[in-house]
């Protein structure tokens, strides 16, 4: 079991989903991002034009899939559980219903299943209590508990005095579950199948390139303004970015000896491991000694807390802005 995984579960575990002070069993699932719409209204138009969202229409529909579908003995890919971890959002169509694969990958995908976060993640306190209102111990308390209860936190905030700062990991890692292959759910022998078929398997994807595209959605201060990060932030990000790819293709590699599989891992390890170097920090000589989650947590840790600008250390490595996806 890969240390993501185990930590997932030793904060479940601990927890015992503690939902307004009663311990709630219900495994988190998906509410589909119709039940975000209203309250993050920029951040859903954002995501309705990105492939994530628009791959749902069309990618069953390609030979790949077809080719791909076969190869694994199933019959469609729409239907499929396999197909559904990564391409979508496993969720009901409208509140209520039967889940399906009714969305392409969408904000839970990213930010974990809603149901038992979303009435948790919002709310400052006592009925009627404003944003500006909230105490410290309220605000802890909403971030553990939402974070207990499924939510992946998509950033570090200095106004939550709880939230550690290596959280952005959180979110950075799971790219890798879908663009790295490196699921847990998803077995050696399927992913050598689905290879052989000719499914894709990318070393080049990273983080910066990745995000701050079509997929950018940063609407810290405004509703009508989404923010490009500051040089200092990409710099940090991008060490995030590399640290999460590291300890995911670690982990992926002892899945298979499927050679495409292994090699592709190896690539995305070596070429994160040169970007970490490069950063001259000696938690990112431990990570790269020893590529372990708790190692990355650290590295990750450090350079958030103390806010550092990594530009003149990773500087060159950054993607140009005119190669974001
Ligand atoms: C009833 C309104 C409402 C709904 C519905 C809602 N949210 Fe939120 N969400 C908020 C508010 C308000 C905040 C800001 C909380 C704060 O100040 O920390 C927030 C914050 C967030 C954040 C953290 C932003 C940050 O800056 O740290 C994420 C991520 C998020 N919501 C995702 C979701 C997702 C995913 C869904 C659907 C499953 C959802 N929300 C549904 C109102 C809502
Ligand atoms: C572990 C996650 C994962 C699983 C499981 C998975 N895919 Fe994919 N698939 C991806 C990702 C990520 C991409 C995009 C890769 C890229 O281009 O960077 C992709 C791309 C594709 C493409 C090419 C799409 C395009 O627009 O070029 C097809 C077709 C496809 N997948 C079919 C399938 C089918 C059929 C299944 C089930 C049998 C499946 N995939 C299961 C992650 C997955
Ligand atoms: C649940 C699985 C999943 C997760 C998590 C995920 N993606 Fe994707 N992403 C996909 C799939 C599948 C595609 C391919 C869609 C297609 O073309 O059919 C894709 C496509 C993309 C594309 C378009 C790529 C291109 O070549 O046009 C970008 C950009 C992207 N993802 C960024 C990200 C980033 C950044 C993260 C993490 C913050 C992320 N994705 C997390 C599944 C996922
Ligand atoms: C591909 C992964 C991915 C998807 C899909 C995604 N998010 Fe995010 N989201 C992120 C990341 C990464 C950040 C952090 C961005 C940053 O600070 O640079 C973020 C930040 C946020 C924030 C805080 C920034 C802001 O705009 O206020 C909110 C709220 C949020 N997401 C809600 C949503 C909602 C709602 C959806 C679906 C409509 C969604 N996200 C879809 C990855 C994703």
């Amino acid at each position: 079991m890969s240390g993501l995984r185990k930590f997932g579960l030793a904060l479940f575990a601990a927890a015992g989903f503690m939902v307004a002070g009663a311990a709630v069993n219900a495994q988190p699932t998906n509410v589909g991002p119709d039940a975000c719409k209203d309250c993050h209204s920029p951040e859903y138009k954002v995501w309705e034009g990105t492939p994530h969202a628009e791959s749902y229409k069309e990618v069953h529909k390609t030979d790949l899939a077809d080719k791909v579908t076969e190869a694994l003995g199933e019959r469609s890919m729409k239907r499929s559980d396999t197909c559904g971890q990564c391409h979508y959002t496993q969720a009901p169509k409208k509140p209520g219903g039967r889940e399906g694969n009714n969305f392409g990958p969408s904000c839970e995908s990213c930010h974990g299943p809603g149901s038992e976060f979303i009435e948790i993640h919002n709310v400052y306190g006592p009925k009627g209590t404003k944003k500006a209102d909230e105490s410290d111990a309220h605000k802890n308390e909403r971030f553990q508990k939402a974070r207990d209860a499924g939510m992946r936190w998509p950033r570090w905030r200095q106004d939550i005095p709880a939230m550690p700062a290596d959280i952005n990991f959180d979110v950075a890692a799971n790219c890798f579950n879908c663009h790295g292959m490196a699921r847990e759910s998803l077995d050696g022998d399927t992913a050598g199948k689905m290879l052989d078929a000719g499914h894709p398997l990318k070393a080049s994807f990273e983080l910066v390139q990745y995000s701050q595209g079509q997929v950018r959605h940063r609407f810290y201060n405004s509703a009508s303004n989404n923010e490009e990060m500051s040089e200092a932030e990409k710099s940090r990000w991008f060490v995030t970015g590399q640290a999460a790819s590291l300890v995911q293709a670690n982990n992926a590699m002892s899945k298979t000896d499927h050679a495409k599989y292994v090699g592709v891992q190896q690539e995305r390890a070596e070429k994160a491991k040169a970007a970490l170097k490069a950063t001259g920090l000696p938690e990112a000589e431990a990570l790269i000694a020893d590529p372990s989650e708790a190692n990355a947590r650290a590295l990750v840790a450090k350079i958030y807390s103390e806010q550092m600008d990594l530009t003149g250390q990773v500087g060159s490595m950054l993607p140009a802005p005119s190669t974001y996806k």
